[in-house]
């Protein structure tokens, strides 16, 4: 069996404690690999380590050099997407259909953020004060603590990671317990780009074991989050006690929003897109189907047909669909939800239950599952699900349209399925989310900012504003000539 330690330092160490965790394949439910089981004490170890890197040479190291660092780190993962891929397939059950394409793709945000290392450029404020030259510039935030969830681990590392050693910070990793394969396999990438020791660091553990004593640690200068709103809550409250910047993105509830005028053919497959892709475990799912009300049971039906033809099973085989649940607890959190929506008296039109049928094996698959009838109101509506679950919720206007989606404490993004182009411009005005999409779901980049209104975050990942969350701005003011104007007024 596979047996994965800390990196910390440039090294393969042991926990401090000398003890160890077991990560389970989900599709079989068998045990494949022992993950060591960090502490605060290796905490320390990893944070005193990112320190005195970023305090010696990596402080030093021209921007060009930074870049060219991530450009290599972009090459060396295209040549082992392939491993990497099949290493979330088998820790996460993420299908290896999309995983083939994006492990692939993760080498365009190191190579974005590479070529942006050189190019970030204070300015030259005209001043209005006589005789003092003004400027700013940008400098490097120092410790960056990294802390991932389970459903998308390298991507959602990546979103981190490029940016902060473009601006020159240094990295201590903190992936999920569940998933923390794939981030360990990248440490070799990291060695063999040849990073200077102790610029990126992963210690694997439990989030109040790691997790928690990153947050708390003097020497870490910021956190940025992908994970659930209450370790998201927690970790801001933490970080206020420090007066720590962080980034956190923090899930959704987002509404898909099907106009009678719609591609009706093409919102059913959105609508399928935003739910059922990646079993339903993203942060962006489309979870609330907002249907116009002259579509709505034509528009079911066509989604009940297209979904129960889904093929459930297998995340190795590229036939599959819908793959495994990732957790034995996130199951379980289904099924309740599952239980709570009929009790709400919401009418269970797909699926509901768990899935035993062909290709399953482990317990942990759920049938593809879809409520009418359903209010706004209703739990079902307003909490993440985080699996195969879809509400479906008719309206009547388009200002209901916006009323009922933004009625939701969270905010990360939004679908609008129409053909007036008017009417598309409108929405994404007023829909209150990080991202609108007008006639497609899903679509992220690394070109484009990413983050959550209200509920669903703090700071934004992606896009070239994003270098900015991990750097700070001085002013720096010169006199051009001394003086000896009178001390006890404001220059
Ligand atoms: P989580 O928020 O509990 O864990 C995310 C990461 O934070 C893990 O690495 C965990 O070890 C760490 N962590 C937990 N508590 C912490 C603390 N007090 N201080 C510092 N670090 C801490 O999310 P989890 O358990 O992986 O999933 C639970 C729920 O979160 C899911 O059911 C889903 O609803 C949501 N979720 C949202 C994601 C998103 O992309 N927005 C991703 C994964 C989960
Ligand atoms: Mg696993």
């Amino acid at each position: 069996m596979k047996s994965y330690k800390l990196y910390i330092d440039g090294e393969w160490v042991n926990s401090s404690s000398g003890k160890s965790f077991d990560t389970e394949n989900p599709y079989t439910g068998e045990v494949w690999a022992k993950i060591s089981r960090g502490n605060a004490e290796d905490v320390n170890r990893a944070v005193k380590a990112a320190s005195s890197a970023f305090q010696g040479d990596w402080g030093q190291t021209k921007p060009t050099e930074r870049g060219k660092l991530l450009n290599r780190l972009a090459e060396v993962i295209e040549k082992n997407a392939e491993i990497l891929g099949e290493i979330e397939v088998r820790d996460n059950g993420k299908l290896i259909a999309e995983m083939g394409g994006q492990t692939k793709y993760l080498a365009e945000w190191y190579r974005y953020y590479g070529g942006l290392a050189d190019k970030v450029e204070g300015s030259v404020i005209p001043s209005d004060k006589p005789g003092i030259f003004n400027f700013t510039r940008y400098e490097a935030l120092g410790v960056i603590g990294m802390i991932t969830p389970w459903n998308s681990p390298l991507l959602l590392l990546a979103w981190k990671l490029a940016p902060a050693l473009a601006a020159g910070n240094t990295a201590v990793i903190k992936p999920s317990e569940f998933t923390s394969a794939s981030t360990l396999e990248f440490m070799n990438l990291i060695e063999e780009v040849g990073f200077p020791k102790g610029v990126v660091n992963t210690v694997t553990g439990f989030g109040l074991e790691v997790g928690a004593p990153l947050v708390d640690h003097p020497n870490v200068d910021k956190i940025a989050f992908t994970g659930s709103d209450v370790s998201g809550q927690k970790i801001y409250e933490a970080a206020a006690k420090k007066i720590m910047p962080v980034t956190l993105e923090l899930g959704g509830k987002s509404p898909n929003i099907v106009f009678e005028d719609a591609d009706f053919e093409a919102a059913v497959m959105g609508a399928i897109s935003g739910i059922f892709a990646a079993t339903g475990q993203t942060c962006i799912a489309g979870s609330r189907l907002l249907v116009q009300k002259s579509i709505h049971d034509k528009f079911v039906e066509r989604l009940i047909n297209v979904a129960k033809e889904a093929k459930i099973g297998d995340p190795m085989s590229t036939e599959t669909h819908v793959g495994p649940v990732t957790t034995q607890p996130q199951y379980q959190k289904i099924i309740d939800y599952i239980e709570i929506a009929k009790k709400e008296n919401a009418k269970c039109v797909l699926g509901g239950r768990p899935y035993t049928g062909p290709g399953a094996r482990g317990r942990q698959f759920i049938e593809p599952t879809i409520f009418t009838g359903v209010t706004n109101e209703m739990r079902i509506a307003q909490e993440e699900v985080f699996g195969p679950v879809l509400s479906v919720i008719p309206f009547d206007t388009e200002e209901d349209a916006v009323r009922i989606g933004n009625d939701i404490d969270f905010g990360l993004a939004a679908g609008v399925w129409t053909n007036d182009i008017g009417r598309a411009l409108r929405m994404s005005e007023k829909l209150r989310a990080g991202t609108i999409w007008v006639n497609t779901y899903r679509a992220v980049s690394f070109t484009s900012p990413f983050g959550g209104y209200k509920r669903s975050g703090e700071g934004r990942e992606s896009g070239k504003d994003a270098i900015k969350e991990f750097l700070q701005v001085k002013s720096v003011w010169i006199a051009q000539q001394t003086s000896t104007e009178n001390p006890f007024i404001m220059r």
